[in-house]
This record gives structure tokens, sequence and C-alpha cells, in this order.
């Protein structure tokens, strides 16, 4: 971990680089913590994400963050990853360790769960059972945030069912994948519901998805953030149900980051949303 006397540099690599809200908010806390540092995009093609990792140190990196397509090729390339990592099978954050080695870290499901508490600081992911909608790269770090806070069952749908049956057996007890069909009925008695399809997005049809089954005490969570409030936000609102949108994932997983980083474990303040919201 770099001392207080050193210029602290991270950044994230993606391919191509364009619309990472990661420089506004670690560059946010660079400022807002008075440390000395920057936090840079770096467009990296594929076929030289290793070199470039390997790069990091040298340059005086303390670490990067990785989006698509690099977070799952990491994993071959870095000197260690932890457990959590392994079992989403991406990597969002890359810590360079004093001795020049590197480490795959993923903060994702961490950041999911923390934005659901910032909403919700009473919710317990045991309270009742959670269902996912979706089975992407979103569904599984959310399913791994889930299984760590304590959930006791995970019911999950996906248009595609297979991909939500893989994901039951990788992770095992306390997931189960069931027939797309059957989503409407299965809100019955669930304490949480997450979208983590595209579905709501900004160009995109609405979540299919009725909730009069829902209970009004559940929260309901979307990993979409543009719009803020989707469809399916909108209509949790109106039943009196606690809406959770997806800003909150993509700035508490940024925490730990810098953390891991700079040694400050930093705040999501209500300037860091409206920043991050003004560039919607
Ligand atoms: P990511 O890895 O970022 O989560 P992804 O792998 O493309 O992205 O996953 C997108 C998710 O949205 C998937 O669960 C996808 O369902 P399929 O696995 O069946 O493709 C879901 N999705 C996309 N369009 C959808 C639609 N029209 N109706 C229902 N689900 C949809």
């Amino acid at each position: 971990m770099p001392n207080h006397h050193s210029f602290i540099l991270a950044g994230v690599m993606g391919w191509p680089i364009g619309h990472s809200r990661s420089p506004k908010i670690h560059n946010h806390w660079f400022a807002q913590y008075g440390l000395k540092g920057a936090y840079v995009p770096l467009k990296v093609e594929p076929a030289k994400l290793e070199t470039a990792l390997r790069a990091l140190p040298a340059l005086g990196f303390s670490g990067c963050n990785l989006t698509i397509p690099h977070k799952e090729a990491a994993l071959t390339v870095l000197d260690r990853i932890e457990e959590n990592a392994a079992r989403i099978g991406a990597v969002n954050c890359v810590v360079a360790e004093p001795d020049g080695s590197l480490t795959g870290k993923n903060y994702d499901g961490y950041g999911f769960v923390a934005s659901l508490h910032e909403a919700a600081p009473k919710w317990q992911a045991a309270s009742g059972p959670c269902i996912v909608i979706g089975a992407g790269g979103a569904a599984r770090a959310i399913v791994s945030g889930l299984i760590d806070a304590g959930a006791k069952e995970i019911r999950l749908f996906n248009r595609t069912r297979a991909r939500a049956e893989k994901i039951a057996s990788d992770f095992g007890a306390p997931v189960a994948a069931y027939r797309w069909e059957e989503r409407h009925e299965a809100l019955a008695g669930a304490g949480l519901l997450v979208n983590a399809t595209s579905q709501g997005m900004v160009g995109q049809e609405p979540l299919d998805l009725s909730l009069d089954a829902l209970p009004t005490t559940a929260l309901v969570a979307d990993i979409v953030y543009a719009p803020l409030e989707t469809p399916l936000l909108a209509a949790a609102r109106r039943m009196g149900a606690t809406p959770v949108d997806g800003l909150g994932m993509l700035l508490h997983q940024a925490r730990p980051a810098f953390r891991d980083w700079t040694g400050t474990m930093p705040d999501v303040t209500p300037a860091l949303r409206a920043l991050i919201v003004a560039d919607l």
C-alpha cells in the first residue's frame, strides 16, 4: 500500500473505455480526501491485457479496475485470484502488491449488497426468498454477494433457463433455477426482487414481470441505472415496495477498491451521487 508521500495512480482497463464512470468516482475521492493521486482510463486491446497488467507496478500504479472484455480473461493472467472472484468467474479489481505481484478481486457482489443496505438499513438477506431475474455476469456477482450476506433461498429465473441452471449448479444451495414462465407467481413471499437483465434500460423493452404477488415489504433492485428509475422501479414505488436503483451498486463496489489502493475507505455521499447522475 502506498505511503502518504507517494502519488497514487490507479485506472480502468477496457476496450473500448468510452463510458466508464469510474474515473469520475475515484478522482472525486482523491479530491475529497486530499490524497495526491489520479485515476485514468486505459484503452487496452484484448491481446495486450497481460502486458498491460504486468506494466502496472513498473508504472507506479496501485491497481486498476477491469471492464468487459477483460474481466474474465484476467482470471488466467494474475498471480492470485481471491475466492469470490473465482466463484463469480470475473475480476473487476486488480491490486498491485508491494512485491509487484498482482491480485484479482471482485467487489460487484459486495457493492450490490451494500447498495441494498444503504437504501434499507434493516433489510436482511435471510429474511425472505431473494428472486434474481437474469443469468449474465451481473447476476453471478449478485448471487455471490447475496450468499455472502447470508441468503437462505435464491430463486433464479432467466429467459434462457440453461444459463440459470449453470449458476445454480456452480453455486449450489441456496440457489435454485426455475422455469421462466413461473417468475410472476414466484414473487410470493419474497424479501427481495432483482432485475439483473438489460430489460428496462434506455432503448430496451421494460422487464416483462407482474408484481401482483410481491409483498409490499420487499426491496426491488435494478442493475440498470439509465434511466435511474426503470419501469420496474416505478411499479415497485407505486405499490409501496422499496426501490433500489442501479447506481448504488456502481458506487459501492468502488469503495473497497479505493481502500485497497490508497488505505482510505471512502464514503458514498449525496455529492458523489449527484456528480454521477449529472453524467448519465
Ligand atoms: P451481463 O453479463 O452484463 O449481465 P448478458 O450476459 O448479456 O450481460 O446478460 C443479459 C441478461 O439479460 C441475460 O440474463 C439475458 O437473458 P438470456 O440469457 O436469455 O439472453 C437477459 N435478457 C436480455 N434480453 C432479454 C429479454 N428480451 N427478455 C428477457 N431477458 C433478457
